[in-house]
């Protein structure tokens, strides 16, 4: 180890925290202004207990799917209505929990929120301000590997969503209807599919512990997808912050008669 290094931490033994000169600090910031921003509209949205569901045309948002609370309409519960309705709790707190613990624990978003909100390092070459690091070996980060088991029950959810734009297609009277909201439904939901099935864990659970890749080429070629899904795996963890936001403002925006829903069959 040469003379510019401290022997205990590993770390060059220079005064200056960073010897960068550029905007280093704008990509954390950005990200922390973003997380913020989404985390706050998703929690209000989550508590309102309204405006979640246009019976004319079946949209139901995906922050309250499945809706499964006493307090739902009863064309909005696919699955059942056995939550007590209290403002404490809601519609949909038998799926939230588990996106949130989904998305906390992904290993994109960890680098991201690392960075941002615990500056643990903020960037590359910039020394942070803990004095100590233990990564992810002990409580409570080392619950970050649990991130496997979000992923199956994430792939669930990302179903029951499919679910959902798919019935909204059918008019609640009978016959076909399609309009805007179907097709920010579909769109939202393709993007959570490209989220999912990118994740690092997905690919683990497809390709990962074959010795032989000739011995299963099925796997092969699954893992081979994911693989090429998986290398835009942060895109689509920013896009679907998006699509789930304007989805679920959509849904509110015409459920609460703010706007028509642009009809184009039915
Ligand atoms: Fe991001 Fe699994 S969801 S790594």
């Amino acid at each position: 180890m040469s003379s510019t290094t401290d022997a205990s931490t590993g770390r060059a033994t220079i005064a200056a925290r960073t010897l960068r000169t550029d905007r280093w600090w704008l990509p954390p910031l950005a990200t922390f202004v973003a997380f913020v921003a989404w985390v706050a509209y998703a929690t209000v949205r989550a508590f309102m207990q309204n405006h979640y569901f246009v019976p004319e045309y079946g949209y139901l948002t995906p922050f309250y799917s499945p809706c499964v609370s006493t307090g739902c309409v009863e064309e909005a519960s696919h699955f059942g209505r056995f939550l007590p309705d209290v403002w404490w709790l809601p519609y949909a707190a038998v799926s939230l929990p588990f996106l949130l613990l989904f998305r906390l624990t992904c290993y994109y978003y960890r680098k991201a929120y690392y960075r941002a909100f615990w500056l643990s390092p903020p960037a590359c070459a910039v020394a942070e301000p803990h004095r100590r690091y233990t990564g992810e070996t002990r409580f409570p980060l080392i619950l970050q590997n649990a991130h496997r088991y979000f992923f199956y029950i994430a792939g669930i959810i990302t179903l029951i969503n499919a679910y959902d734009a798919v019935l909204a297609f059918a008019k609640p009277g009978g016959g076909f209807g399609l309009g805007l909201g179907n097709i920010i439904l579909v769109v939202n939901v393709v993007l959570l599919f490209g989220y999912t099935l990118s994740c690092h864990s997905c690919r683990s659970a497809v390709g990962g512990r074959l010795n032989h890749f000739s011995k299963h080429p099925v796997r092969y070629k699954l893992w081979t997808q994911v693989s090429k899904l998986n290398t835009r795996h942060n895109q689509f963890a920013w896009a679907t912050l998006v699509s789930l936001a304007v989805t679920d403002f959509y849904v509110m925006a015409v459920s609460a008669g703010w706007i028509s829903d642009l009809r184009i069959v039915g």
